[in-house]
């Protein structure tokens, strides 16, 4: 359970559109076909207006795979739920810092547990915000659509968010990966590949396709299915 190495785009599909009933069978398949991380939308009713699930869904999953457990928490408050989604399972735990009053020492928690840690910025929320929290950020994440569900239409105005953060993670030297989620099929991947992204979450795209091995190729930009790396 390791994360891949910066130069490789990574594939994340996540779980949200996956058929609930058949959540392992739909982990085992995606595995197959190629993804890196398995995401997990946890949504709690407040700080996004859905519902999903919990900490026992990582849980029941975690002995049936090897790949990282990416867990994206829409939840606020959040530190009290840190602790509980690391014992679950996870390896990448990241958030929103509009979910509490203290976004780096939420990120001191989550790295304290062994975890990387990720910082998630909603469409409204500026890169500035983020700045003295690289330092503790593993994982950056930008949502190209507001978070809370799937099967949004990507926001393409957050394109130059995405160039910006590629700056400010190259300036700051640490090897912090640049995630993008919300409306990723092929062609916003290309367009968030350019901008320097070098991981993609994908839900709708991945799990409603007949053929997942072939969404996956495309996504990281090559419908041969060879790896494509990306300059960084
Ligand atoms: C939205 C979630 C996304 C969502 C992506 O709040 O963070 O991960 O599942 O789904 P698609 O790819 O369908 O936009
Ligand atoms: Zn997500």
């Amino acid at each position: 359970m390791t994360t891949q190495p910066q130069g490789r785009v990574v594939i994340a599909p996540s779980l949200l559109a996956a058929d609930a009933g058949r959540l392992r069978e739909e982990v085992d398949d995606v595995t197959r076909a190629g993804a890196d991380w398995l995401h997990f939308d946890i949504m709690d009713g407040h700080f996004v207006p859905n519902l999903s699930f919990g900490p026992n869904v990582l849980a029941a999953l975690r002995p049936h795979s090897a790949l990282p457990f990416d867990v994206h928490l829409m939840i606020s408050p959040v530190d009290p739920y840190v602790e509980a989604f690391a014992k679950a399972g996870a390896d990448h735990i990241l958030f929103h810092p509009e979910a509490g009053p203290h976004p780096h020492r939420t990120l001191q928690l989550i790295g304290s547990l062994g975890k990387l840690a990720g910082i998630v910025l909603s469409p409204g929320t500026p890169v500035e915000s983020i700045a003295w929290l690289l330092e503790l950020a593993d994982i950056v994440l930008v949502m190209t659509v507001n978070p809370g569900f799937g099967g949004q239409r990507f926001l393409a105005s957050q394109l130059p968010k995405i160039a910006a953060l590629r700056r400010m993670i190259d300036a700051c030297g640490r090897p912090i990966r640049l995630a993008v989620d919300g409306g990723i099929a092929p062609d916003t991947a290309a367009l968030v590949l350019a901008e320097g992204a070098d991981t993609l979450i994908s839900g709708s795209a991945v799990f409603g396709a007949p053929d997942r091995a072939a969404v996956i190729s495309a996504l990281r930009g090559d419908p041969t299915g060879r790896t494509r790396d990306v300059g960084c």
